[in-house]
Protein backbone atom coordinates (compact mmCIF):
# COMPACT_ATOMS: atom_id res chain seq x y z
CA UNK A 1 0.00 0.00 0.00
CA UNK A 2 2.71 2.50 0.53
CA UNK A 3 4.07 2.13 -3.41
CA UNK A 4 0.18 2.14 -4.43
CA UNK A 5 -0.35 5.42 -2.53
CA UNK A 6 2.85 6.79 -4.00
CA UNK A 7 1.91 5.80 -7.30
CA UNK A 8 -1.51 6.75 -7.61
CA UNK A 9 -0.83 10.24 -5.82
CA UNK A 10 -4.49 11.38 -5.27
CA UNK A 11 -6.00 8.59 -7.13
CA UNK A 12 -7.25 6.07 -4.17
CA UNK A 13 -8.80 2.58 -5.04
CA UNK A 14 -12.20 1.43 -4.66
CA UNK A 15 -12.89 -1.41 -2.19
CA UNK A 16 -13.55 -4.00 -4.82
CA UNK A 17 -10.21 -2.72 -6.35
CA UNK A 18 -8.16 -2.88 -2.83
CA UNK A 19 -10.20 -6.65 -2.43
CA UNK A 20 -9.28 -7.43 -5.52
CA UNK A 21 -5.69 -6.77 -5.40
CA UNK A 22 -5.35 -8.05 -2.49
CA UNK A 23 -6.49 -11.27 -3.25
CA UNK A 24 -4.59 -11.28 -6.65
CA UNK A 25 -1.42 -11.01 -4.06
CA UNK A 26 -2.37 -13.74 -1.99
CA UNK A 27 -3.05 -16.35 -5.19
CA UNK A 28 -6.29 -16.45 -5.75
CA UNK A 29 -7.93 -17.14 -9.07
CA UNK A 30 -10.50 -14.36 -10.39
CA UNK A 31 -13.22 -17.61 -9.69
CA UNK A 32 -12.12 -17.66 -6.41
CA UNK A 33 -12.24 -14.31 -5.43
CA UNK A 34 -15.76 -13.90 -6.86
CA UNK A 35 -16.69 -16.93 -4.44
CA UNK A 36 -15.10 -15.15 -1.52
CA UNK A 37 -16.70 -12.09 -2.15
CA UNK A 38 -20.36 -12.95 -3.59
CA UNK A 39 -19.77 -10.62 -6.75
CA UNK A 40 -20.04 -12.26 -10.15
CA UNK A 41 -17.05 -13.73 -11.85
CA UNK A 42 -17.34 -11.66 -15.37
CA UNK A 43 -17.40 -8.67 -12.62
CA UNK A 44 -14.20 -9.43 -10.76
CA UNK A 45 -12.40 -9.44 -13.83
CA UNK A 46 -13.61 -6.87 -15.08
CA UNK A 47 -12.60 -4.96 -11.87
CA UNK A 48 -8.96 -6.75 -12.48
CA UNK A 49 -8.39 -5.93 -16.00
CA UNK A 50 -8.91 -1.82 -15.22
CA UNK A 51 -7.14 -2.25 -12.11
CA UNK A 52 -4.09 -3.24 -13.89
CA UNK A 53 -5.07 -0.58 -16.69
CA UNK A 54 -4.58 2.01 -14.00
CA UNK A 55 -1.92 0.72 -12.41
CA UNK A 56 0.06 0.29 -15.87
CA UNK A 57 -0.77 4.11 -16.25
CA UNK A 58 1.01 5.06 -12.89
CA UNK A 59 3.96 2.97 -13.08
CA UNK A 60 4.65 3.45 -16.92
CA UNK A 61 5.02 -0.37 -17.40
CA UNK A 62 2.82 -3.31 -18.37
CA UNK A 63 1.16 -5.04 -15.42
CA UNK A 64 -0.80 -7.87 -15.20
CA UNK A 65 -2.26 -10.02 -12.46
CA UNK A 66 0.76 -12.24 -13.29
CA UNK A 67 3.66 -9.37 -12.87
CA UNK A 68 1.80 -7.38 -10.02
CA UNK A 69 3.72 -8.87 -7.29
CA UNK A 70 6.76 -8.67 -8.79
CA UNK A 71 6.67 -5.08 -10.04
CA UNK A 72 5.29 -3.43 -6.82
CA UNK A 73 7.50 -5.82 -4.82
CA UNK A 74 10.12 -4.06 -7.38
CA UNK A 75 8.85 -0.53 -7.32
CA UNK A 76 8.99 -1.14 -2.79
CA UNK A 77 12.22 -1.83 -2.74
CA UNK A 78 12.90 1.38 -4.95
CA UNK A 79 11.36 3.36 -2.66
CA UNK A 80 13.89 5.93 -0.50
CA UNK A 81 14.30 4.35 2.86
CA UNK A 82 12.12 6.37 5.00
CA UNK A 83 8.93 5.29 2.90
CA UNK A 84 10.04 1.73 2.81
CA UNK A 85 11.90 1.10 6.19
CA UNK A 86 14.40 -0.47 4.43
CA UNK A 87 17.96 0.69 4.62
CA UNK A 88 19.83 -1.12 2.63
CA UNK A 89 18.61 0.17 -0.47
CA UNK A 90 19.99 3.26 -0.41
CA UNK A 91 21.74 3.47 -3.60
CA UNK A 92 18.31 3.11 -5.60
CA UNK A 93 16.55 6.18 -6.93
CA UNK A 94 12.73 6.48 -7.99
CA UNK A 95 12.30 6.24 -11.47
CA UNK A 96 11.64 9.68 -13.10
CA UNK A 97 8.12 10.03 -14.78
CA UNK A 98 10.56 10.43 -17.80
CA UNK A 99 11.49 7.24 -17.24
CA UNK A 100 10.49 4.07 -19.19
CA UNK A 101 10.18 0.36 -17.70
CA UNK A 102 9.11 -2.63 -19.19
CA UNK A 103 9.93 -5.86 -17.33
CA UNK A 104 8.07 -8.54 -19.09
CA UNK A 105 8.11 -11.68 -17.34
CA UNK A 106 10.65 -10.80 -14.92
CA UNK A 107 11.30 -13.20 -11.90
CA UNK A 108 11.25 -11.83 -8.43
CA UNK A 109 14.31 -11.52 -6.77
CA UNK A 110 12.94 -9.97 -3.41
CA UNK A 111 14.84 -12.75 -1.69
CA UNK A 112 18.19 -12.57 -3.74
CA UNK A 113 21.48 -13.59 -1.81
CA UNK A 114 25.12 -12.78 -2.36
CA UNK A 115 26.99 -11.80 -5.89
CA UNK A 116 28.04 -8.99 -4.94
CA UNK A 117 31.34 -9.12 -6.72
CA UNK A 118 29.73 -9.77 -9.68
CA UNK A 119 27.53 -6.96 -9.57
CA UNK A 120 30.11 -4.91 -8.53
CA UNK A 121 31.75 -5.94 -11.84
CA UNK A 122 28.49 -5.45 -13.75
CA UNK A 123 27.87 -2.18 -12.56
CA UNK A 124 31.59 -1.26 -13.73
CA UNK A 125 31.14 -2.59 -17.22
CA UNK A 126 27.73 -1.13 -17.66
CA UNK A 127 27.82 2.07 -16.07
CA UNK A 128 31.36 3.04 -15.54
CA UNK A 129 33.15 1.58 -18.74
CA UNK A 130 29.63 2.00 -21.37
CA UNK A 131 30.24 -1.88 -22.22
CA UNK A 132 27.62 -2.18 -25.10
CA UNK A 133 27.01 -5.94 -25.05
CA UNK A 134 27.56 -8.17 -22.05
CA UNK A 135 26.63 -11.59 -21.58
CA UNK A 136 25.75 -13.87 -18.42
CA UNK A 137 26.86 -17.35 -19.29
CA UNK A 138 26.23 -20.77 -16.78
CA UNK A 139 24.79 -23.59 -16.23
CA UNK A 140 20.89 -24.03 -16.15
CA UNK A 141 19.95 -23.02 -12.64
CA UNK A 142 22.71 -21.18 -11.71
CA UNK A 143 21.27 -17.96 -11.43
CA UNK A 144 21.92 -15.46 -15.02
CA UNK A 145 17.97 -14.89 -14.72
CA UNK A 146 17.91 -14.21 -11.34
CA UNK A 147 21.30 -11.85 -11.85
CA UNK A 148 19.93 -9.76 -14.21
CA UNK A 149 16.69 -8.53 -13.21
CA UNK A 150 18.76 -7.93 -9.83
CA UNK A 151 21.09 -5.47 -11.93
CA UNK A 152 18.63 -4.24 -13.89
CA UNK A 153 16.80 -2.82 -11.28
CA UNK A 154 20.33 -1.65 -9.48
CA UNK A 155 21.06 -0.04 -12.69
CA UNK A 156 17.51 1.19 -13.76
CA UNK A 157 18.52 5.13 -12.79
CA UNK A 158 21.23 5.09 -14.72
CA UNK A 159 19.21 4.44 -17.81
CA UNK A 160 16.57 6.30 -19.79
CA UNK A 161 14.89 3.11 -21.15
CA UNK A 162 14.61 -0.56 -19.88
CA UNK A 163 13.49 -3.27 -20.92
CA UNK A 164 13.63 -7.05 -19.72
CA UNK A 165 12.55 -10.19 -22.01
CA UNK A 166 12.84 -13.54 -22.50
CA UNK A 167 13.28 -15.31 -25.49
CA UNK A 168 12.20 -19.39 -24.47
CA UNK A 169 9.65 -19.06 -26.66
CA UNK A 170 11.68 -18.24 -29.20
CA UNK A 171 9.92 -14.80 -31.03
CA UNK A 172 10.70 -14.65 -34.24
CA UNK A 173 13.12 -11.46 -34.54
CA UNK A 174 11.33 -9.25 -36.78
CA UNK A 175 8.57 -9.31 -33.97
CA UNK A 176 11.15 -8.29 -31.18
CA UNK A 177 12.99 -5.42 -33.19
CA UNK A 178 9.35 -4.10 -33.98
CA UNK A 179 8.38 -4.26 -30.23
CA UNK A 180 12.06 -2.48 -29.16
CA UNK A 181 11.70 -0.08 -31.39
CA UNK A 182 7.92 0.65 -30.55
CA UNK A 183 9.69 0.98 -26.96
CA UNK A 184 12.41 2.95 -27.42
CA UNK A 185 10.18 5.81 -29.88
CA UNK A 186 7.66 5.36 -27.30
CA UNK A 187 5.03 3.98 -30.05
CA UNK A 188 5.58 7.32 -32.56
CA UNK A 189 7.95 5.16 -34.82
CA UNK A 190 5.28 4.87 -37.79
CA UNK A 191 7.77 3.64 -40.48
CA UNK A 192 9.28 0.45 -39.05
CA UNK A 193 11.59 -1.19 -41.54
CA UNK A 194 10.31 -4.48 -42.98
CA UNK A 195 14.24 -5.52 -43.07
CA UNK A 196 16.11 -7.28 -40.09
CA UNK A 197 19.02 -5.15 -41.54
CA UNK A 198 16.80 -1.75 -41.64
CA UNK A 199 15.20 -2.42 -38.13
CA UNK A 200 18.70 -3.27 -36.50
CA UNK A 201 19.41 0.95 -37.85
CA UNK A 202 16.23 2.06 -37.06
CA UNK A 203 16.93 0.08 -33.21
CA UNK A 204 20.32 1.57 -33.30
CA UNK A 205 19.55 5.16 -33.76
CA UNK A 206 17.23 5.20 -30.67
CA UNK A 207 20.35 3.34 -29.14
CA UNK A 208 22.55 6.55 -30.13
CA UNK A 209 20.18 8.91 -29.08
CA UNK A 210 19.47 7.84 -25.86
CA UNK A 211 20.32 5.56 -22.45
CA UNK A 212 18.56 2.57 -23.11
CA UNK A 213 18.93 -0.79 -21.04
CA UNK A 214 17.83 -3.98 -23.01
CA UNK A 215 18.23 -7.57 -21.00
CA UNK A 216 17.21 -10.57 -23.26
CA UNK A 217 17.12 -14.07 -21.34
CA UNK A 218 17.53 -17.64 -22.34
CA UNK A 219 19.35 -16.97 -25.90
CA UNK A 220 20.50 -20.50 -26.06
CA UNK A 221 16.61 -21.28 -27.30
CA UNK A 222 17.60 -19.96 -30.64
CA UNK A 223 20.76 -22.20 -30.72
CA UNK A 224 21.19 -25.32 -32.43
CA UNK A 225 21.46 -28.59 -30.83
CA UNK A 226 23.44 -31.35 -31.90
CA UNK A 227 26.29 -29.25 -33.25
CA UNK A 228 29.26 -27.48 -31.59
CA UNK A 229 27.44 -24.65 -29.03
CA UNK A 230 27.11 -21.30 -30.69
CA UNK A 231 25.36 -21.87 -34.21
CA UNK A 232 21.95 -20.13 -34.42
CA UNK A 233 18.93 -22.04 -35.30
CA UNK A 234 17.74 -21.92 -39.32
CA UNK A 235 15.29 -18.15 -39.06
CA UNK A 236 17.09 -17.00 -36.40
CA UNK A 237 20.07 -15.86 -37.65
CA UNK A 238 18.73 -12.43 -37.35
CA UNK A 239 19.77 -11.99 -33.52
CA UNK A 240 23.03 -12.76 -34.66
CA UNK A 241 23.30 -9.53 -36.30
CA UNK A 242 21.53 -7.93 -33.95
CA UNK A 243 23.98 -8.85 -31.01
CA UNK A 244 26.99 -8.25 -33.76
CA UNK A 245 26.27 -4.79 -34.36
CA UNK A 246 24.94 -3.50 -30.41
CA UNK A 247 28.51 -4.69 -30.03
CA UNK A 248 30.10 -3.40 -32.92
CA UNK A 249 28.38 0.02 -33.66
CA UNK A 250 29.03 3.11 -31.47
CA UNK A 251 25.66 4.41 -29.38
CA UNK A 252 25.42 5.15 -25.67
CA UNK A 253 23.14 1.88 -24.42
CA UNK A 254 23.24 -1.57 -23.03
CA UNK A 255 22.30 -4.86 -24.55
CA UNK A 256 22.95 -7.70 -21.57
CA UNK A 257 21.58 -11.50 -22.70
CA UNK A 258 21.78 -14.16 -20.70
CA UNK A 259 22.33 -17.68 -21.63
CA UNK A 260 24.00 -21.53 -21.50
CA UNK A 261 26.06 -21.74 -24.56
CA UNK A 262 28.19 -18.37 -25.63
CA UNK A 263 26.84 -17.58 -29.08
CA UNK A 264 29.31 -18.12 -32.15
CA UNK A 265 31.04 -14.91 -33.21
CA UNK A 266 31.20 -13.83 -29.21
CA UNK A 267 34.51 -15.12 -28.35
CA UNK A 268 36.43 -12.80 -30.97
CA UNK A 269 34.82 -9.74 -30.32
CA UNK A 270 35.07 -9.64 -26.09
CA UNK A 271 37.61 -8.85 -24.37
CA UNK A 272 38.88 -6.66 -21.29
CA UNK A 273 39.27 -3.43 -23.21
CA UNK A 274 36.87 -3.80 -25.55
CA UNK A 275 32.56 -3.15 -25.17
CA UNK A 276 31.81 -6.69 -25.30
CA UNK A 277 32.34 -8.55 -22.40
CA UNK A 278 31.46 -12.05 -20.73
CA UNK A 279 30.87 -13.04 -17.14
CA UNK A 280 30.66 -16.77 -16.43
CA UNK A 281 28.72 -17.24 -13.39
CA UNK A 282 29.67 -20.13 -10.47
CA UNK A 283 28.30 -21.39 -7.75
CA UNK A 284 27.33 -19.63 -4.45
CA UNK A 285 29.22 -19.27 -1.48
CA UNK A 286 28.52 -21.83 1.39
CA UNK A 287 27.01 -19.22 3.48
CA UNK A 288 25.09 -18.27 0.46
CA UNK A 289 24.24 -21.41 -0.16
CA UNK A 290 22.80 -21.80 3.18
CA UNK A 291 21.00 -18.51 3.11
CA UNK A 292 18.92 -20.50 -0.27
CA UNK A 293 18.93 -23.53 2.09
CA UNK A 294 16.78 -21.60 4.44
CA UNK A 295 14.44 -20.36 2.49
CA UNK A 296 13.39 -23.60 2.08
CA UNK A 297 13.22 -24.37 6.01
CA UNK A 298 16.35 -26.08 6.05
CA UNK A 299 18.60 -24.18 8.52
CA UNK A 300 21.37 -26.53 9.06
CA UNK A 301 25.28 -25.71 9.37
CA UNK A 302 26.88 -29.06 10.53
CA UNK A 303 29.20 -30.50 8.30
CA UNK A 304 26.98 -32.38 6.57
CA UNK A 305 25.44 -29.38 5.03
CA UNK A 306 28.71 -28.12 4.24
CA UNK A 307 28.63 -31.67 1.76
CA UNK A 308 25.34 -31.27 0.44
CA UNK A 309 26.37 -27.44 -0.72
CA UNK A 310 29.53 -29.26 -2.08
CA UNK A 311 27.83 -32.01 -3.94
CA UNK A 312 25.74 -29.51 -5.84
CA UNK A 313 28.86 -26.67 -6.61
CA UNK A 314 26.38 -23.65 -5.01
CA UNK A 315 23.84 -24.24 -7.60
CA UNK A 316 21.01 -22.24 -6.04
CA UNK A 317 18.45 -23.58 -8.68
CA UNK A 318 19.86 -27.30 -7.24
CA UNK A 319 19.95 -26.25 -3.75
CA UNK A 320 16.07 -25.45 -4.01
CA UNK A 321 15.57 -28.99 -5.36
CA UNK A 322 16.88 -30.77 -2.54
CA UNK A 323 16.10 -28.93 0.19
CA UNK A 324 12.10 -29.46 -0.68
CA UNK A 325 12.98 -33.23 -1.38
CA UNK A 326 15.02 -33.32 2.31
CA UNK A 327 12.34 -31.77 3.88
CA UNK A 328 9.31 -33.86 2.31
CA UNK A 329 10.83 -37.45 2.23
CA UNK A 330 13.46 -37.42 4.43
CA UNK A 331 12.14 -35.27 7.62
CA UNK A 332 15.06 -33.07 7.36
CA UNK A 333 18.04 -35.08 7.73
CA UNK A 334 20.54 -34.28 5.03
CA UNK A 335 22.55 -37.30 6.13
CA UNK A 336 19.78 -39.64 5.47
CA UNK A 337 19.60 -37.78 2.31
CA UNK A 338 23.08 -38.16 1.06
CA UNK A 339 23.47 -41.86 2.02
CA UNK A 340 19.80 -42.89 0.21
CA UNK A 341 18.97 -40.12 -2.98
CA UNK A 342 20.31 -40.43 -6.33
CA UNK A 343 22.33 -36.90 -6.59
CA UNK A 344 20.54 -35.77 -9.97
CA UNK A 345 16.59 -36.15 -9.92
CA UNK A 346 13.41 -33.77 -10.80
CA UNK A 347 14.00 -30.77 -12.60
CA UNK A 348 17.65 -30.81 -12.32
CA UNK A 349 17.71 -33.84 -14.45
CA UNK A 350 15.48 -32.38 -16.82
CA UNK A 351 17.77 -29.26 -17.01
CA UNK A 352 20.70 -31.85 -17.52
CA UNK A 353 18.87 -33.48 -20.02
CA UNK A 354 17.82 -30.49 -21.98
CA UNK A 355 21.72 -29.41 -21.93
CA UNK A 356 22.87 -32.88 -22.60
CA UNK A 357 20.64 -33.48 -25.92
CA UNK A 358 22.19 -30.54 -27.60
CA UNK A 359 25.37 -31.71 -27.68
CA UNK A 360 27.23 -33.19 -31.16
CA UNK A 361 28.40 -37.14 -31.04
CA UNK A 362 32.11 -35.94 -30.13
CA UNK A 363 30.77 -33.79 -27.24
CA UNK A 364 28.70 -36.60 -26.06
CA UNK A 365 31.94 -38.75 -26.32
CA UNK A 366 33.84 -36.77 -24.51
CA UNK A 367 31.31 -36.55 -21.47
CA UNK A 368 31.17 -39.83 -21.12
CA UNK A 369 34.94 -40.58 -20.98
CA UNK A 370 35.38 -37.99 -18.77
CA UNK A 371 32.46 -39.08 -16.51
CA UNK A 372 34.06 -42.79 -16.19
CA UNK A 373 37.68 -41.20 -14.96
CA UNK A 374 36.16 -39.79 -12.52
CA UNK A 375 38.91 -37.22 -12.55
CA UNK A 376 40.77 -34.16 -13.80
CA UNK A 377 42.49 -35.59 -17.10
CA UNK A 378 44.71 -33.69 -19.46
CA UNK A 379 44.20 -33.48 -23.58
CA UNK A 380 46.37 -36.65 -24.16
CA UNK A 381 44.37 -39.28 -21.73
CA UNK A 382 41.13 -37.84 -22.80
CA UNK A 383 42.31 -39.06 -26.47
CA UNK A 384 42.97 -42.65 -25.05
CA UNK A 385 39.99 -43.16 -23.24
CA UNK A 386 37.55 -42.52 -26.08
CA UNK A 387 36.06 -44.98 -28.36
CA UNK A 388 35.80 -44.51 -31.47
CA UNK A 389 38.87 -42.34 -31.29
CA UNK A 390 38.14 -38.99 -32.90
CA UNK A 391 41.72 -36.53 -33.84
CA UNK A 392 43.01 -34.34 -31.89
CA UNK A 393 41.00 -31.24 -33.71
CA UNK A 394 38.05 -32.41 -33.15
CA UNK A 395 39.05 -33.44 -29.35
CA UNK A 396 39.65 -29.49 -29.43
CA UNK A 397 36.68 -28.37 -30.54
CA UNK A 398 34.53 -30.40 -28.56
CA UNK A 399 36.63 -29.88 -25.14
CA UNK A 400 36.39 -26.02 -26.19
CA UNK A 401 31.88 -26.27 -27.00
CA UNK A 402 31.54 -27.92 -23.92
CA UNK A 403 33.13 -25.27 -22.02
CA UNK A 404 31.02 -22.78 -24.24
CA UNK A 405 28.40 -24.64 -22.65
CA UNK A 406 29.22 -24.42 -19.01
CA UNK A 407 29.43 -28.35 -18.61
CA UNK A 408 33.46 -28.94 -17.88
CA UNK A 409 35.67 -27.50 -15.89
CA UNK A 410 39.41 -26.79 -16.96
CA UNK A 411 42.31 -26.02 -14.71
CA UNK A 412 45.74 -25.73 -16.94
CA UNK A 413 45.63 -27.89 -19.65
CA UNK A 414 43.13 -30.15 -17.10
CA UNK A 415 39.55 -31.72 -17.77
CA UNK A 416 36.80 -32.89 -15.51
CA UNK A 417 32.96 -32.24 -14.45
CA UNK A 418 31.42 -30.85 -11.93
CA UNK A 419 30.07 -33.79 -9.19
CA UNK A 420 26.44 -32.90 -10.32
CA UNK A 421 26.99 -32.91 -14.31
CA UNK A 422 29.47 -36.55 -13.72
CA UNK A 423 26.63 -38.20 -11.53
CA UNK A 424 23.92 -37.36 -14.27
CA UNK A 425 26.27 -38.79 -16.93
CA UNK A 426 27.06 -41.64 -14.99
CA UNK A 427 23.15 -42.71 -14.57
CA UNK A 428 22.89 -41.71 -18.25
CA UNK A 429 25.90 -44.35 -19.03
CA UNK A 430 24.85 -47.31 -17.01
CA UNK A 431 21.04 -46.69 -18.49
CA UNK A 432 22.41 -47.02 -21.62
CA UNK A 433 25.02 -50.78 -20.33
CA UNK A 434 21.87 -52.09 -18.80
CA UNK A 435 19.48 -51.32 -21.94
CA UNK A 436 22.12 -53.39 -23.95
CA UNK A 437 22.05 -56.24 -21.88
CA UNK A 438 19.70 -58.73 -22.82
CA UNK A 439 16.94 -59.80 -20.02
CA UNK A 440 17.80 -62.21 -17.70
CA UNK A 441 21.46 -62.01 -18.31
CA UNK A 442 21.74 -60.06 -14.96
CA UNK A 443 21.27 -62.45 -12.00
N1 LIG B 1 21.69 -15.18 -5.77
C1 LIG B 1 20.51 -15.80 -5.60
N2 LIG B 1 19.83 -15.67 -4.43
C2 LIG B 1 18.65 -16.30 -4.26
N3 LIG B 1 18.07 -17.09 -5.16
C3 LIG B 1 18.68 -17.25 -6.34
C4 LIG B 1 19.93 -16.62 -6.62
N4 LIG B 1 20.31 -16.97 -7.87
C5 LIG B 1 19.32 -17.76 -8.34
N5 LIG B 1 18.36 -17.93 -7.43
C6 LIG B 1 17.16 -18.76 -7.59
O1 LIG B 1 17.56 -20.03 -8.12
C7 LIG B 1 16.68 -20.45 -9.14
C8 LIG B 1 17.44 -20.61 -10.45
O2 LIG B 1 17.93 -19.34 -10.86
P1 LIG B 1 17.77 -18.79 -12.36
O3 LIG B 1 16.44 -19.09 -12.90
O4 LIG B 1 18.22 -17.37 -12.35
O5 LIG B 1 18.84 -19.72 -13.09
P2 LIG B 1 19.31 -19.66 -14.61
O6 LIG B 1 20.80 -19.69 -14.62
O7 LIG B 1 18.65 -18.52 -15.29
O8 LIG B 1 18.75 -21.06 -15.17
P3 LIG B 1 18.32 -21.45 -16.66
O9 LIG B 1 19.57 -21.71 -17.45
O10 LIG B 1 17.53 -22.73 -16.47
O11 LIG B 1 17.50 -20.34 -17.22
C9 LIG B 1 15.57 -19.41 -9.20
O12 LIG B 1 14.52 -19.85 -8.38
C10 LIG B 1 16.21 -18.17 -8.60
O13 LIG B 1 15.27 -17.32 -8.02
MG1 LIG C 1 17.22 -18.44 -16.74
Amino acid sequence: MVVLDKVLQKKHLSNIQELVLKLCWKGYTYAEIAENSGYDDDYIRDVGFRLWQTLSKALGENIAKSNVKTVLRRYYSNLAPAESQLSTTTAFQIPSSQQQQDWGEAIDVSMFYGRTVEQALLRQWIVDEKCRLVMLLGMGGIGKTALSVKVAEQLQSQFDFVIWRSIRNRPPIVDLMRELILFFSQQTEANCPETIDGQISCLIKYLRSQRCLILLDNIESILQSGETAGHYCAGYEGYGQLLRRVGDEVHQSCLVFTSRETPSGFTAREGETLPVRSLQLTGLSQVESQQILATKGLVDSTVECDKLIQRYTGNPLALKIVATAIQCLFDGNISQFLQQSPVVFGDLWEILEQQFHRLSANEKQVMYSLAVKQDWVTLKELQQYLIPQISERELLEALLSLQRRSLIEQQSGNYTQQTVVMEYVTDKLMGQVCSKIPVGEIQ
